[in-house]
């Protein structure tokens, strides 16, 4: 990728406290001075919580209908910039694709922890739809996801990979700090969406209905069943525009971006001893925390 930093796996790096990769910090002067707008929305996510599937939710919800052709041209994550991404070389800027957007909104997603957010997007007083999903399975879908994508440290084996996740470190931190510190955000910031992964494949449309009135929006019941249609994972997992198998970093071979979409497939990966150490160490971590999440459904 950059030829400066070559295309090895990056190294974990410490910055401002929270483990990070170089792609993710190096363009931190402009990410902090990003100009928001006052209607543009943030998707916030710990990486792997189903940012794919809420940006692909929103695009459709915002541009489905006057712009069906954006859906099966334009990949996902040019359609919602990653706004803190830094790879110049292979011309991923984060802040210069989210500057070029020609649409409004401007759908643009961060994995930032809260207190990283450029000041912009408060000041503007921008809508943010935060997604988490419970730490047991998006601990093993970012196992998953690390093993396959070559700009992102080495994944190592499960055993290793679950202490670093429970010691926060992996890129964008402690996912204990990154669900708790954008809930206690929620409490004093109302223009923030707080959704669950576990909700939406529930029942996604009823997830739909609540992002609706968040955004202030009322599309028809037809509109509403199309957009749950198109977002189901099979669907989704099918579409390259949506399943990022146009980006060459990642090995399919190794695991696919959509893999499974499922709540509970911790339950092949934990062994009993893992599950009771986690537990013990969760209800510690979490003890002071009003956020309820379900590792099964
Ligand atoms: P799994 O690895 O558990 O399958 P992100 O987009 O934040 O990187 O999250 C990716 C995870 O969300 C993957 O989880 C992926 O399969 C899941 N996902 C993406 N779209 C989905 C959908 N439409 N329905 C269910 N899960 C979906």
């Amino acid at each position: 990728l950059d030829p400066d930093k070559t295309i090895l796996r990056p190294e974990l790096l410490d910055f401002h406290g929270v483990s990070m990769t170089h792609y993710f910090t190096d363009n931190w002067e402009a990410v902090q001075n990003f100009q928001a707008r006052p209607d543009d929305i943030l998707i916030a996510t710990y990486p792997k919580a189903g940012t794919t599937w809420v940006s692909c939710i929103l695009d459709l919800l915002y541009f489905g209908q006057t712009s069906p052709e954006r859906q099966t041209s334009i990949p996902i994550h040019e359609r919602v910039p990653f706004l803190e991404i830094f790879a110049p070389s292979v011309a991923l800027v984060g802040t210069d694709q989210a500057e070029k957007l020609p649409t409004t909104p401007r759908l643009i997603k961060t994995h930032f922890p809260v207190q990283f957010v450029p000041k912009s997007f408060w000041e503007q007083n921008c809508r943010m739809v935060y997604v988490a999903r419970n730490a047991k399975d998006n601990m093993v879908s970012y196992f998953h996801f690390d093993r396959m994508n070559t700009v992102q440290p080495e994944a190592g084996d499960w055993k290793d990979y679950f202490q670093r996740f429970i010691k926060g470190k992996l890129v964008f931190g402690s996912w204990y700090d990154h669900v708790s510190g954008w809930w206690e955000k929620k409490q004093t910031y109302s223009n923030i969406h707080y959704m669950f992964f576990e909700d939406l494949v529930e029942d996604t449309g009823r997830e739909i209905d609540k992002l609706c009135s968040f955004l202030g929006l009322s599309p028809s019941a037809e509109v509403k069943k199309q957009i749950t249609g198109e977002v189901q994972f099979d669907k989704m997992k099918k579409n390259s525009m949506a399943n990022y198998s146009t980006v060459p970093v990642m090995d399919f071979k190794i695991s696919p971006f959509m893999r499974k979409g499922k709540v509970g497939d911790w339950k092949n990966h934990f062994t009993v001893a893992q599950n009771e150490e986690f537990d013990e160490d969760y209800r510690k971590k979490m003890k002071d925390s009003t956020l309820q999440f379900r590792s099964e459904i």
